[in-house]
């Protein structure tokens, strides 16, 4: 009785009143402070000498006001998990916060993806380089007789088969906007600036292999594999262009 009054002021704290009637109080611990009160234990009858006391084994009526012991242990194991779920949800979003706002693209990122080019002062033969999210951009006007060039070809002849219209802007088939990157390896093309060489199909000419493009930026011959590209743009304007 007496060990099981011991482990039982463990658990609960306070004074405990046992079946028999019997008052365990703990030392230091008043009367006054004495909320939980068991009524009747039952597993005093069950501690035998040399059995351990793996827990307590308790059943009891609680009385208004009070909690069984019971109940205490769980409402506090509850309350346990749900603060180490919580401890453990906020400290994740801490740790992840930073990392997304990291792979969010900064500033001038964002501000080089996109560029406004007036065009106003490209004359028809004329082509001017600008760039874009920093790789070189041509921007060239057509003549007439360019454009009848590169409508007079046999698209189905082509080795990326794209006609002139499907290259520019409706309204705006004179424009011809490319990115100034070859598509066989990278390397910038010749005849956007004045008497640079255009090639033999009068467009631009890749002299690191020998890539020909015709007027409308087209493979006609070499390694390349692909007409230039022609990036995303809308007219905002008539004179003003933005690219990307
Ligand atoms: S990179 Fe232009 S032909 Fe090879």
């Amino acid at each position: 009785m007496r060990a099981a009054n011991r482990h039982f002021g463990r658990l609960s704290g306070g004074s405990v009143t046992a079946k028999t009637g019997a008052t365990a109080s703990r030392r230091g611990i008043g009367a006054d402070t004495r909320w939980l009160v068991i009524r009747r234990v039952s597993f005093a009858k069950k501690y035998k000498a040399g059995q351990a006391p793996l827990m307590a084994d308790t059943t009891g009526d609680a009385i208004p006001g009070t909690m069984t012991v019971d109940d205490d242990g769980i409402r506090r194991r509850d309350f346990i998990n749900v603060a180490a779920v919580g401890a453990a949800g906020v400290g994740g979003i801490a740790v992840l916060l930073p990392l997304i706002s990291q792979m969010a693209p900064s500033a001038d990122v964002l501000a080089e993806s996109s560029t406004e080019i007036d065009v106003s002062s490209v004359q028809p033969g004329m082509a001017i380089k600008a760039v874009f999210r920093k790789q070189p951009l041509f921007v060239r006007r057509l003549t007439p007789a360019e454009i009848k060039a590169a409508n007079a070809v046999d698209v189905s002849s082509l080795r990326d088969p794209q006609t002139l219209a499907e290259r520019t802007k409706e309204g705006h088939e004179d424009l011809l906007i490319t990115m100034g990157v070859c598509t066989h390896l990278g390397c910038v093309p010749l005849g956007a600036g004045e008497g640079e060489n255009k090639g033999p199909f009068g467009g631009y000419f890749c002299p690191c292999h020998g890539s020909a493009y015709d007027t409308a930026a087209r493979i006609r011959k070499g390694p390349a594999p692909k007409n230039l590209e022609v990036p995303e743009y809308e007219f905002t304007s008539d004179t003003v262009v933005k690219v990307g």
